[in-house]
């Protein structure tokens, strides 16, 4: 098909482009045939244009509405860890075979954790005379996996994670459908796989699962089991374990053995720059284009976000110890549009004090500027985040310096200890005995550690701090449900946000990166309002399009954000005169007087009839009671939304407990009201699933 508009735009060129040569230049057109003169008058020409206007459209049209559908196919959490600098070879295979490497380590990685460990995968492999190489789905012809098998000993492995409904990061997106939608011979290559997903989500580690069976069945040998990461639990511990069982199997099937050697090799070299010597470009906390924070330039993405004024940033709780904030950022002039139920992301930066105590911890001077540059030439990655910056710049906008540190970290952080009992402490968490694990998830985990109290609490470890920017993961964006309807707000986009702040064991006070600093941009009349990086992320998460559709959303605490936007759309329809199906709406939270969230707007709502609530507080009695509970209690309503009136079901909040539980309740009454099997009750969900018709929109 394609073939054949390509010679029928070939033919209509051939035909055009004499008669343009003729109009442009009159002494050329004497070496025109007449034949050719005489076939193109000017209704000709005309004509022509409109057939070529015509295809230039038609393909200008697929284009974009694939590029919308691909944007719909994904989910909440965009990839910000993306390479500076794209490769413009995509063959994998020419790039092993130049360098001598016989391992290629692939990464579906939406936030980073699959690409570190696909990279601590690739470098170990020197350890087993497999030098290896790191590589991004999206940025390899992937059809090449046929001719791997042409690199003896060759091995290819994927660290995939799974998002949203069982989907595909989008790096890995393209992979993932090539292997659904092909055939290819995969005779000969030699694969493992290792998933990243998490327990509290439905679709468990499901595109690893699947990866791992299709290459199987598409002809590939599979080297060793899968394994399984779950980030709810200890998804270091189990990346570790299963590596320590994949590497001897690697060696046994290719008859190599391991070299015994440590490998600590720097990925990047360190790159410092005189005073009175800086270089022209300096980047400042850029994602990717420098200044792009200073001088804006629509469109706005995870690469390029718009520096957003906040307009409202108000206290939601009425009582209570605890915080949640209703904030709303001013797009106007920003060219991003928004529906309800998409989500907000925010670039937050890191605590200065933190900051200036990692400066301290490790004796550096954090206005120095340095940049990273990756030793493999062959990586489409130059830099572990924008270089050159200063210390101070990449401490506060590109590292995680709050999470708990990944155990290579510790390994490596073990050879800068001067005391050998703190080395050995170090090295016992960072090993995968028994013991080790144990420590490494009572002193890290358990008591929540980050990288500068690990110092603090380690004092005879004195790390260079180029190293320790090297080893920390990037700081992500935060997402956030949007919480209005561009209906009543075109110009602003609202989020409900709880701020984040507990004890430790060990005495301190843990703050949310992003929630603190947002709690800090209080505007007020008498100054410029402050200022947010932020992007607006498509979601699935959508209202029917009829608005007679009945509607039923479960959403306790901060559950209840997106769907304050789609009350707000189902109030404007009505007050348009449309005609609005049952809006139903459960919500919970601890105390009536507490923590009941945008409490008047949801009691005039239903005043005014649009809207059926039904509240659970779950603090108010002795008893628990929570949305589970009322909805158990409310079957036949339930039942009535899902069966007799083909509405929309929502579930919105806390993955880890809520989500779950919720499902359950649903799956019982589908069973009792439907006079289903618990199997039927769990295929007739799953239905409603795929018809769109329950949604969730979760995080834990
Ligand atoms: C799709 C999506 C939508 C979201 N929508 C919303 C929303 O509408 N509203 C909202 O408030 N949040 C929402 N979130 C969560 C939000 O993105 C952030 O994770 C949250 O605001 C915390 O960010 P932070 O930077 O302040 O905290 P971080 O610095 O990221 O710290 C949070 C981490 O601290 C730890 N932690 C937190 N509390 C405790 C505790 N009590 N004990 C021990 N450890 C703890 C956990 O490891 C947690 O992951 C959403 C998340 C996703 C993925
Ligand atoms: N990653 C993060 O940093 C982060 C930040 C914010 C929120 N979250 C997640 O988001 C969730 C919601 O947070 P929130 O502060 O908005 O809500 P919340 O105030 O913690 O909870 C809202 C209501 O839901 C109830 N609830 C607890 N377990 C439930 C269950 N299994 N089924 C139904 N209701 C249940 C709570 O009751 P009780 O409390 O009385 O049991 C409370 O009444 C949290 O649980 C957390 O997992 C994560
Ligand atoms: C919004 C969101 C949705 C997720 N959905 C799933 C899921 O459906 N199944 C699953 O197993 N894990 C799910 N996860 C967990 C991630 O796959 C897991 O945290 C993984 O380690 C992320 O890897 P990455 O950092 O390389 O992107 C989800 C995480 C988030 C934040």
């Amino acid at each position: 098909m394609l073939s054949y508009i390509y010679n029928g735009l070939s033919w209509i060129y051939l035909l055009l482009v004499p008669n343009m040569q003729e109009v442009e230049a009159g002494i050329k057109a004497k070496q025109i045939p007449d034949t050719t003169e005489s076939l193109f008058s000017t209704l000709d020409i005309v004509l022509i244009s409109i057939l070529v206007g015509g295809i230039g459209w038609y393909f200008f049209n697929k284009r974009r509405s694939e590029k919308e559908n691909a944007a719909k196919r994904t989910y909440a959490i965009q990839p910000t860890s993306m390479g500076l600098q794209a490769s413009s070879d995509n063959s994998f295979v020419k790039k092993l075979q130049s360098s001598g490497r016989s391992l290629v380590v692939f990464y579906g990685s939406q936030t980073g954790t699959g690409e570190e460990f696909a990279g601590r995968l690739a470098k170990e492999g020197a350890r087993y005379r497999m030098k290896g190489m790191v590589a991004d789905p999206e940025e390899c012809d992937m059809g090449e996996l046929v001719n791997l098998k042409s690199i003896p000993n060759s091995l290819a492995v994927f660290c995939l994670a799974t998002y949203g409904e069982g989907d595909p990061t989008d790096n890995a997106m393209e992979f993932y459908e090539w292997l659904q939608n092909g055939d290819a011979d995969l005779t000969g290559l030699n694969y493992a796989v290792f998933g990243l997903g998490n327990k509290t989500y439905e679709h468990y580690n499901e595109v690893a699962i699947y990866v791992d069976k299709r290459l199987e069945e598409l002809g590939a040998t599979r080297v060793f089991e899968i394994g399984l990461g779950d980030d709810d639990a200890n998804i270091e511990d189990d990346f570790i374990t299963w590596k320590d069982r994949f590497w001897p199997v690697v060696c046994e099937h290719f008859g190599i053995e391991s070299t015994g050697e440590e490998v600590s090799m720097r990925q990047y070299r360190l790159e410092e720059f005189e005073e009175d010597e800086p270089p022209e470009r300096i980047f400042t906390g850029e994602m990717a284009r420098l200044h792009s924070l200073r001088t804006q330039r629509p469109p706005y993405d995870a690469k390029n976000p718009f520096i957003s004024k906040i307009l409202v940033n108000r206290e939601l709780h009425k009582h209570g110890d605890r915080s949640c904030m209703h904030i709303e950022f001013d797009i106007e002039g920003s060219k991003m549009r928004y529906e309800a139920g998409d989500h907000l992301a925010v670039y937050p930066i890191n605590n200065t004090e933190l900051v200036e105590k990692l400066g301290k911890l490790t004796d550096k001077n954090l206005d120095q500027v340095f940049s990273l540059i990756n030793t493999d030439e062959d990586s489409s990655k130059k830099h572990p985040f924008p270089c050159p910056c200063s210390y101070r710049t990449a401490l506060t906008h590109y590292l995680d310096i709050t999470g708990n540190p990944r155990t290579h970290v510790l390994k490596e952080l073990a050879e800068y200890c001067s005391d050998p009992t703190d080395k050995e402490k170090l090295k016992l968490m960072s090993s995968t005995s028994a013991e080790g694990k144990a420590l490494y998830h009572k002193w890290i985990n358990d008591d929540n550690r980050n990288i500068v109290h690990l110092l603090e609490d380690i004092p005879s470890c004195k790390p260079a701090l180029d190293h320790l920017c090297e080893l920390l993961p990037r700081l992500q964006p935060r997402y956030y449900s949007i919480s209005s309807s561009p209906k009543l707000h075109p110009t602003s986009v609202h989020i409900t946000a709880v701020l984040v702040e507990y004890e430790t064991p060990t005495g301190r006070t843990n703050k949310g990166v992003a929630t603190t600093w947002l709690a800090s941009k209080l505007p007020n009349q008498s100054s410029e309002p402050p200022t947010v990086p932020i992007f607006i992320r498509k979601s699935q998460f959508r209202l029917p399009s009829k608005t007679q559709t009945p509607v039923l959303m479960i959403g306790p605490g901060t559950g209840l954000a997106p769907f304050r936007g789609f009350i707000q759309e189902r109030n404007f329809a009505k007050e348009d005169g449309k005609t609005v199906g049952n809006t139903i709406l459960y919500f919970g939270c601890r105390k009536k007087d507490e923590d009941y969230i945008y409490q008047e707007e949801l009691e005039e709502y239903e005043r005014n009839g649009l809207l059926k609530l039904h509240l659970a507080f779950s603090r108010d009695q002795p008893q628990k009671i929570y949305v589970s509970h009322l909805l158990e209690q409310n079957a036949d309503e339930l039942w009535n939304v899902i069966s007799e009136n083909n509405g929309n079901l929502y579930i919105c909040g806390d993955a880890k407990s809520m989500a779950a539980d919720v499902r359950n309740i649903i799956v019982r009454v589908i069973q009792q009201k439907g006079n289903m099997t618990e199997q039927q009750a769990v295929a007739y969900m799953k239905k409603m699933e795929t018809q769109k018709r329950l949604s969730t929109d979760v995080w834990s």
